[in-house]
């Protein structure tokens, strides 16, 4: 049976503002989601809070990321003998999270895939320059036949995402085969990253006004790895 291919429940990006990309998804932008923006946001947020509001945003990611991924029709018979014209996931993934930031999103996708694969890639930016440098990746030997959900929950230049699916892309991974799922965007880093891997898609939770002289998101949430990990 030929797989479907199904959108999501993200608003295109593209709807908040007219240059946004059309590879570009937005989580729907509910009070809920603001409010757990707004704890993570603020600065007096304790570290054990900081990491139970940003799980919590991690998962609504991960969900919206499998909404789009392509199912096919598949019939079952319920416990009344009914028969039920469903569908089912069609197509092995995996995750892909660039450290530090993004393994603090493997839990997510682990309560939703369970004993999913998941490969690393080690990016830093240069805290003078804000410039990208890939130490370090490890993946799973048949990555170019999955779906990869590459994870990191800053998109601020847009370096970072770039190296990663440039390395994703090495390892044959097909373009259309990338979602990369990020908690907050800069609208230039998003336009970036969009705009250089057009068959790609990214679903962010929110995107944020800029950057501020440092490269960091504003109004942003500070350094995510410092505040979750230390
Ligand atoms: C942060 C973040 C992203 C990157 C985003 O990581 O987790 O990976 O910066 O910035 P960019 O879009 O300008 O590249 P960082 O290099 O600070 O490392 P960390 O995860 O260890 O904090
Ligand atoms: N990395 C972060 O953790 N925060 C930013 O605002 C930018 C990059």
């Amino acid at each position: 049976m030929a797989a479907q291919e199904r959108v999501g429940t993200s608003i295109q990006a593209s709807e908040a503002g007219p240059d946004l990309p059309k590879n570009a998804f937005r989580l729907a932008q509910t009070t809920q989601l603001d409010a757990l923006l707004t704890i993570v946001r603020d600065q007096r947020t304790s570290r054990g809070d900081f990491i139970f509001y940003c799980d919590r945003i991690f998962r609504l990611l991960v969900e919206e990321g499998l909404n789009h991924l392509p199912v096919i029709e598949k019939q079952v018979t319920t416990p009344t003998g009914q028969t039920y014209n469903g569908v089912g996931f069609q197509g092995a993934i995996c995750g892909v999270s660039i450290m530090r930031a993004g393994e603090a999103m493997e839990q997510g996708l682990r309560e939703c895939a369970r004993s999913v694969r998941i490969g690393k890639i080690l990016i830093q930016r240069d805290e003078e320059t804000a410039l990208p440098k890939l130490f370090y990746a490890k993946l799973p030997e048949d990555i170019s036949e999955r779906y990869v959900l590459l994870l990191d929950p800053m998109l601020a230049t847009g370096g970072s995402a770039i190296k990663a699916i440039e390395t994703l892309l090495e390892y044959k991974v097909a373009e259309e085969r990338i979602l990369f799922l990020n908690m907050l965007s800069s609208p230039e880093g998003l336009r970036k990253v969009c705009e250089a891997f057009p068959k790609a898609r990214v679903i962010t939770g929110w995107i944020d006004r800029g950057l501020d002289e440092k490269s960091y998101i504003v109004p942003g949430i500070g350094d995510a790895g410092d505040r979750y990990f230390t």
